[in-house]
């Protein structure tokens, strides 16, 4: 068989897969927290939904100082979202209905509540227990000065300093994140055998894949040199940052002394060894955040990871122009590699897609709009919980916050809880379904049309629920599995494209109607489904297509 045949036939190569905060899921126990026995629960509307497959943000033991992204025990379910068997249950339950499961691995840090770090402060400089870790001693007379300047991408520096058992300041550890993140140290065989293992206990529960979190990270070289712009560094890393001019963000992303080090494919490439032995096409997806783009089909060369993210879609704008490269840019350069495409719109480190569209009516509409045409191109669409519901970033009191973002940099940075409120599921129920008791964020009281309840009784055909639109798209996007991808026009408002020679999709990015002429082969359509609701009535059509404002049209081909 030819690996091209071979490869059509994988389940990940155009999925929908539907990401989970499990915290801001649904809960089950009434502690005001999302978790697994909820996730189970509402199974039956993913699969109504049309996903293929569930991405499992962190359940493992944690202190939950970063939202469970510092993993204290990443062979444990932590009490707070249930019991191993819970989690055994949510994987055999969801291939029940049909439904693949991803879960996340956190290899760049443990949690300092992790058994290692715990030993490594009882240890002594140089010791083993130390060198899982980046454990430094400082610069300056008395080692007060960190062993380099590089700073946290969650603000403040990137080094604490532990105290020595007779209570005077000691070494220093690196921690790209927050101080409770321990980065560990890659060159450590210990640290590859430890998450060979995790990755064998979760494959041997019988998941389906993984989402590796800062998949770039794992190898630092140069540590003990200083960046000429710290500071700027970490905020160009950051997705909630706006404020920089892309070009400084470049600028500085060209080179992180701490990410995307060539050492990193040395570790895929033996863990593709490991999904490979495993029945069931196991696969991986990369959260690695590198420049050029052109150095992200690195990592999902063919002995490598199966998917890495492609950011693109996450920071783009409503734009044609930006869309058409971006599209194109994208396409190109997962070709040279023969690897599958991935588009994301949002996830829970970034500010929900209807407010990063600009909020209210309009940034719904645009919402609606680069949705469909996301899901209309080839590759892997991943779906952040509640972006199928057109939520907004919850307004949160300073109170209210949790990132350790907000608090790292003193609350210049608002941080990501605004994207990780919970979900209204239910107009009638108390927090609209999500909990009995007080959820660990407030939901806005104004998400009463939000609900999955009120979204699911739209009855008017020409004006879908948000939900009912992803419903719908989700669903026919599946036609378009393995279908060639063509251009049919770009300017700067209108971008259209065709599937095969059967289906055709035009955005419209601008505020006004424009009206387009389809190729001569499309005599005859129909129009499949539209983000807007439209004047020209679905059914058969002739030649020229109205393309309402802010929108995204899909039409089939009928003779
Ligand atoms: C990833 C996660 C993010 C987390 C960070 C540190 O970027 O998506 O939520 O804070 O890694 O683990």
């Amino acid at each position: 068989m030819s690996s091209a045949v071979k490869k059509s036939k994988l389940w990940w190569q155009e999925a929908a897969i539907y990401q989970i905060y499990p915290r801001s899921f649904q809960d089950s126990n009434g502690d005001g927290e999302g978790d697994l026995p909820g996730v189970i629960s509402r199974l039956s509307y993913l699969k109504e939904l049309g996903v293929d497959a569930i991405w499992l943000s962190p359940f493992y033991v944690s202190p939950n100082k970063d939202g469970g992204y510092d993993v204290s025990n990443p062979r444990d379910v932590d009490p707070r979202f249930g019991k191993m068997s819970d989690a055994v249950s949510l994987i055999e339950e969801a291939h029940k209905v049909g439904l693949r499961v991803i879960v996340d691995i956190v290899p760049n840090h443990f949690s300092t509540e992790h058994l290692w770090f715990k030993a490594a402060l009882d240890s002594k400089p140089g010791s083993k227990e130390r060198a899982r870790f980046h454990f430094y001693d400082g610069r300056g007379k008395d080692g007060e000065i960190p062993p380099n300047n590089w700073c946290s991408i969650f603000g403040g520096p990137a080094w604490s300093r532990v105290k020595d058992s007779d209570g005077k300041p000691g070494q220093w550890y690196l921690h790209l994140f927050d101080s409770t993140q321990a980065d560990l140290n890659w060159n450590n065989e210990e640290v590859n055998r430890d998450f060979e293992e995790t990755l064998r206990f979760w494959l041997d529960k019988g998941v389906d894949g993984f989402r590796i979190d800062v998949a770039h990270g794992l190898v630092k070289d140069e540590i003990l040199r200083d960046h000429r712009d710290p500071e700027g560094l970490t905020r160009a890393l950051r997705l909630d940052v706006s404020d920089m001019p892309r070009a400084q963000r470049e600028s500085l992303l060209s080179d992180v002394p701490f990410f995307d080090r060539d050492g990193v494919h040395e570790i895929y490439r033996k863990w593709r060894r490991i999904f490979d032995s495993y029945p069931g096409d196991r696969m991986s997806v990369a959260e690695a955040w590198v420049h050029p783009s052109s150095r992200a089909t690195l990592y999902v060369r063919p002995d490598e990871l199966h998917q890495i993210f492609n950011f693109d879609f996450l920071i783009a704008e409503w734009d044609a122009k930006f869309l058409a490269n971006a599209v194109d840019k994208t396409l190109q350069e997962v070709a040279a590699v023969s690897a599958p495409p991935t588009w994301v719109l949002s996830n829970h480190d970034s500010p929900r897609l209807v407010s990063r569209m600009g909020g209210e009516e309009l940034g719904e509409r645009k919402a609606r709009a680069i949705a469909l045409l996301t899901h209309a191109l080839p590759g892997g669409v991943y779906v952040f919980q509640g972006e199928e519901l057109g939520l907004s970033d919850a307004p949160l009191s300073d109170e209210d916050r949790q990132d350790p973002v907000f608090f790292r940099t003193k609350g210049a940075d608002k941080g990501r809880d605004g994207a990780r409120a919970p979900l209204p599921w239910s107009t009638s129920q108390t927090h609209f379904g999500f909990t009995s008791g007080r959820p660990w964020l407030p939901i806005p009281a104004d998400w009463s049309d939000k609900t999955v309840e009120a979204q699911k009784s739209f009855t008017e055909e020409s004006n879908l629920s948000f939900l009912q639109l992803y419903q719908k798209s989700l669903r026919l996007r599946k036609f378009f599995a393995s279908l060639d991808f063509n251009w049919l026009t770009r300017t700067n408002d209108v971008i259209g494209f065709t599937r095969g020679s059967q289906y055709a999709i035009y955005s419209n990015t601008s505020g006004q109607e424009i009206q387009v002429t389809l190729p001569e082969y499309f005599a005859a359509f129909e129009i499949m489904l539209c983000s807007a609701p439209r004047q020209q009535p679905r059914g058969l059509q002739e030649a020229s297509l109205l393309l309402p404002p802010h929108s995204t049209t899909w039409v089939k081909r009928l003779k």
